[in-house]
């Protein structure tokens, strides 16, 4: 999945809608200080999450396989920082790791068993003996409608461009892959009338509480903790997010 269109839209559209999601960074926070650097982070994007931990006097190497993305982090200026790009399914780095974290659901952007299977084992290469391993899983991406038509989103100021920015949405679901396929269209309206559009597809894999235990157990990863919320909570049948936190056998 490439989000190099996105990236000029990603920090002010999380600002302005991901009002659930800013609250992981309480967890990531807990887990860094519990497990300790040198930390990994895959799919880093533009350091949200990065940029706390370091404020928090970690030292991160960050992989995104996205080169505006992380043109957005590296003007960011960032102190003790390493910046890798690369996919999370084959990097390579000549060291290892006591901790290593995914945020956002980022993991379910990998669509096959395979591609999982592939990222988990280059993981495990590159963490410690012992080495720590958390992500969110979003365990409800193929709930809900089959098929969502063209629907507006949302309408804000983009004060990057002094424009106007309208997001429609759509998606599809494939109930027998178990992947969400989105497909959000950006119409940018400028001060002068002038419109520019950008198209966006994202796609997103279930994995299910027992999907996730199977894919563990199979690269060799033991469960330490399931949460089910940024507060290190219980997993509840209501819970929108798990937080999976597993070492390395
Ligand atoms: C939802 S953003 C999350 C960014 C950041 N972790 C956060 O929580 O704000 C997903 C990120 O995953 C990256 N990504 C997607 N597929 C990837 C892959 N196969 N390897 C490395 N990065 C990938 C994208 O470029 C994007 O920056």
């Amino acid at each position: 999945m490439n989000w190099n269109k996105h990236a000029k839209y990603y920090d002010w559209e999380f600002d302005l809608i991901c009002t659930n999601q800013r609250e992981d960074i309480r967890i990531w926070k807990v887990l860094a200080k519990e497990y300790g650097g040198p930390i990994l982070e895959l799919c880093c994007g533009s350091g949200r999450i990065t940029q706390e931990l370091i404020k928090d006097g970690h030292i991160i190497f960050v992989i995104d396989n996205s080169n505006e993305m992380l043109n957005i982090l590296k003007a960011k200026n960032l102190p003790n920082i390493e910046i890798l790009n690369s996919d999370m399914t084959t990097f390579k780095i000549n060291r290892k790791f006591k901790f290593a974290f995914i945020s956002y659901s980022s993991f379910q952007q990998l669509l096959t068993l395979e591609e999982q299977i592939k990222c988990l084992n280059n993981i495990y290469d590159h963490l410690e003996d012992g080495g720590v391993l958390a992500m969110d899983i979003n365990p409800r991406i193929c709930e809900g409608a089959e098929i969502l038509p063209r629907t507006h989103s949302y309408t804000a100021e983009y004060p990057i461009n002094n424009s106007t920015v309208t997001m429609y949405t759509s998606h599809k679901i494939d109930r027998i892959n178990q992947i969400k396929h989105w497909k959000d269209e950006y119409l940018e309206i400028a001060e002068n009338g002038e419109e520019r559009r950008t198209f966006i597809d994202i796609s997103l894999k279930e994995c299910s509480k027992d999907y996730m235990k199977l894919l563990f157990e199979k690269c060799k990863f033991e469960i330490i903790n399931i949460y089910g919320d940024f507060d290190n909570g219980d997993v509840t049948e209501n819970s929108d997010n798990l937080i999976y936190v597993v070492r390395k056998k």
